[in-house]
Order: C-alpha cells, then sequence, then structure tokens
C-alpha cells in the first residue's frame, strides 16, 4: 500500500516511517524540513518530497494514489504558537484543510494528529473525548480547528479518517537541546550532560507520558485496516506521572541525584492531564503499553549516542 506521511522527517513521522517500511508499505514523506530533519529517515526506504503542506500542487502529487495520509506536519509548539501565531494557524489550520482536500480529491483515508491540548482549561480528569474544549492557547486552538475540519469532510463528503489527540509523547528520535524541546527529551539532555534540569513551576503538573513505539504501532495498525471514527481518539493509555516523579525516576534508572532549577510557570501551559482511554481500546483492544521505566530506558540509551556523537563532534 502507499502511504504518505506529512512531517514524516520529523520525531513521530520518522518513527512511523520505519514502522510502516517494515510492514512494507510504499511511503511518501512531505516535509519542509522547518523542524525535521533528513537524517531521521537515514537507512530506511522511504520517497522524500522537501514540500510545505501549505504547497497546494505538492500536497495533491503526493496523495496520488495513496491509499492512507497521515497527516502530522504542523508547527508542534504551544510556546512557538504564542510567539507567531498566525503562522501555527496558517500551517496546522489551513495545511490541514490542503490534506483534507488533496485526500478528497484522491480517495485516500486520512489519520489526524491533534493533541490532549485540546482540553485546556477544562480541569476534570480524565480527559474524555466527549468533555467540553478550552484551548490555552493558540496552538491549541489551531488543533481544534483542523481536527473538527477532518471530521466535517467525513460527516459531508464521507472522507475516512481518524483523529488522534496525543498526549506528550517521547522516545528516540525526538530532538532535545532547543528552546521548545519537550520535556522529557530537555531533562534526559541535561542529566546526561551534567546540567540542572529545569521545570516550569512546582513540578506538581503531570502528564499522561505516552512512549512512541506505542504511538506508532496505533498509527499503522489504522492505517493498515483503514479505521474511520466519527470522533476524536485519545492515543495514549490513562496514566499520570508528575515532573517531579518523572526526575525521580530518571535519578533512579541513571543512578545519580539530579541537579533542579525551577522557573515560572509558562504562559499556555496546563496543569494536570491524563486520558480517558475507552476509544482508543475499543478500536485497537491488541495494543501494547510500553512501561514508563522501560520506555525512559530505551530514550536514555537513544540519547546517550547522541551526546557521545555531539562530544566527539566537538573534539574533532
Ligand atoms: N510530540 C508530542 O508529544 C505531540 C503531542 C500532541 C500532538 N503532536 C502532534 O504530532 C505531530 C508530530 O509532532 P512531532 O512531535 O513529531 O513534531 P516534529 O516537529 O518533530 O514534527 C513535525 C514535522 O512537520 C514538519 N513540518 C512543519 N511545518 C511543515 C509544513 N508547512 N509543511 C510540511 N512539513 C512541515 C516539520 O519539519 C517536522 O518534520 C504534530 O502535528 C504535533 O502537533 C505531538
Amino acid at each position: 500500500m502507499k502511504v504518505v506521511v506529512t512531517g514524516g522527517a520529523g520525531f513521530i513521522g520518522a518513527n512511523l516511517c520505519r514502522e510502516l517500511v517494515r510492514r512494507r508499505a510504499h511511503v511518501v514523506v512531505l516535509d519542509d524540513l522547518s523542524t525535521g530533519r533528513s537524517s531521521n529517515l537515514d537507512g530506511i526506504d522511504v520517497e522524500l518530497r522537501v514540500h510545505s503542506v501549505l504547497d497546494r500542487d505538492a500536497v495533491m502529487e503526493a496523495c496520488a494514489g495513496a491509499d492512507s495520509v497521515v497527516h502530522l506536519a504542523a508547527v508542534p509548539s504551544v510556546q512557538r504558537s504564542l510567539l507567531d501565531p498566525r503562522r501555527s494557524h496558517d500551517v496546522n489550520v489551513t495545511g490541514t484543510l490542503e490534506v483534507l482536500e488533496a485526500a478528497n480529491a484522491t480517495g485516500a483515508h486520512v489519520v489526524i494528529a491533534s493533541s490532549s491540548s485540546v482540553y485546556g482549561l477544562n480541569p476534570v480528569l480524565p480527559k474524555s473525548e466527549e468533555m467540553t474544549c478550552r484551548p490555552a492557547s493558540p496552538y491549541a486552538s489551531s488543533k481544534l480547528a483542523a481536527e473538527s475540519y477532518a471530521l466535517s469532510f467525513q460527516h459531508c463528503f464521507g472522507l475516512p479518517c481518524t483523529v488522534f489527540r496525543f498526549f506528550n509523547v517521547f522516545g528516540p528520535h525526538q530532538l532535545p537541546g532547543h528552546p521548545y524541546a519537550a520535556v522529557v527529551p530537555s531533562f534526559i539532555w541535561a542529566a546526561l550532560r551534567g546540567e540542572p534540569l529545569v521545570v516550569f513551576g512546582d513540578g506538581n503538573q503531570s502528564r499522561d507520558f505516552t512512549f512512541v513505539g506505542s504511538v506508532v504501532d496505533v498509527l499503522a495498525d489504522c492505517v493498515t485496516r483503514t479505521v474511520s471514527c466519527a470522533g476524536p481518539v485519545n492515543l495514549a493509555f490513562g496514566t499520570r506521572t508528575s515532573l517531579n516523579d518523572l526526575i525521580f525516576m530518571l535519578s533512579a534508572l541513571l543512578g545519580r541525584e539530579l541537579d533542579v532549577v525551577h522557573h515560572p510557570v509558562r504562559n499556555g501551559d496546563i496543569r494536570h492531564s491524563q486520558a480517558s482511554t475507552a476509544a482508543l481500546r475499543e478500536l485497537f483492544p491488541y495494543i501494547h503499553r510500553v512501561s514508563l521505566e522501560e520506555a525512559l530506558c530505551r530514550t536514555i540509551e537513544w540519547m546517550e549516542a547522541l551526546v557521545t556523537a555531539e562530544i566527539s563532534r566537538s573534539s574533532a
């Protein structure tokens, strides 16, 4: 089968491409390499097309003859959206519309990457898909708009699609060391380099951390079985870990105390997050959850290789 992965050179995309190629799919990646890297795709047989999802012709051409399109391309950070809300809107909303129109024209099934951030200021836990969304950032608003476009295309035009709300995905290929890096790679990167871990707030905020391996298993299964769902689906396993507990676990895994510095809470960040998993379990009953401890071990292993490469580069 032919699968188009927009944003395929990014963190989740590169992991997904590996899994799809392992399942013998013909994979076409459409990525403008703004945050992704072509080297993330080294060693796997994919066709990389360097274009923006805002380029209508490029999206149309990539989607021609595709069985499925997994749409991951986005400006993926809350903090980036505070600096430039219009860019988040253009890429995340208009870009999604381009993908939906192309898929609708070519007859492809679509998988959309939304985010737990859409629940925003609604304090109820766990987050069930039916609850009111109260976005707390332009990023969250853009994701809510994108998912509602996809579901309206499904309703009005019969476009087969599934919208997933991802919750704090982490694992290999997620880059640390930049101002918008996610919390898990930032902590591990700092710990491996002997630097203090930066915590925004008191560290009691909690997240439903999800290993990328489990996420790509669900996405690949969704594509393989062309699963379609009339409402959004949380893609996480219903766990809740505070940042303080995460630091405790990392300290135990690395076998040493870790220095921590506290900075003020960031605008746009939410306090707690935890998925309700009923919809995911019904659609994908056989998906295996990798434990947080094992997932952290695999991420540390990947990041150690990155740190070693950096040290040998700087000493060359
Ligand atoms: N990582 C998470 O925890 C998480 C949580 C919720 C939602 N998501 C969503 O999952 C998707 C993938 O996120 P990720 O963590 O892999 O981020 P990422 O930054 O690693 O990947 C995004 C990819 O999209 C590409 N891209 C950006 N703008 C583009 C454009 N205009 N045209 C084509 N490609 C473009 C980037 O170059 C990059 O390769 C995003 O839609 C993100 O919003 C991620």
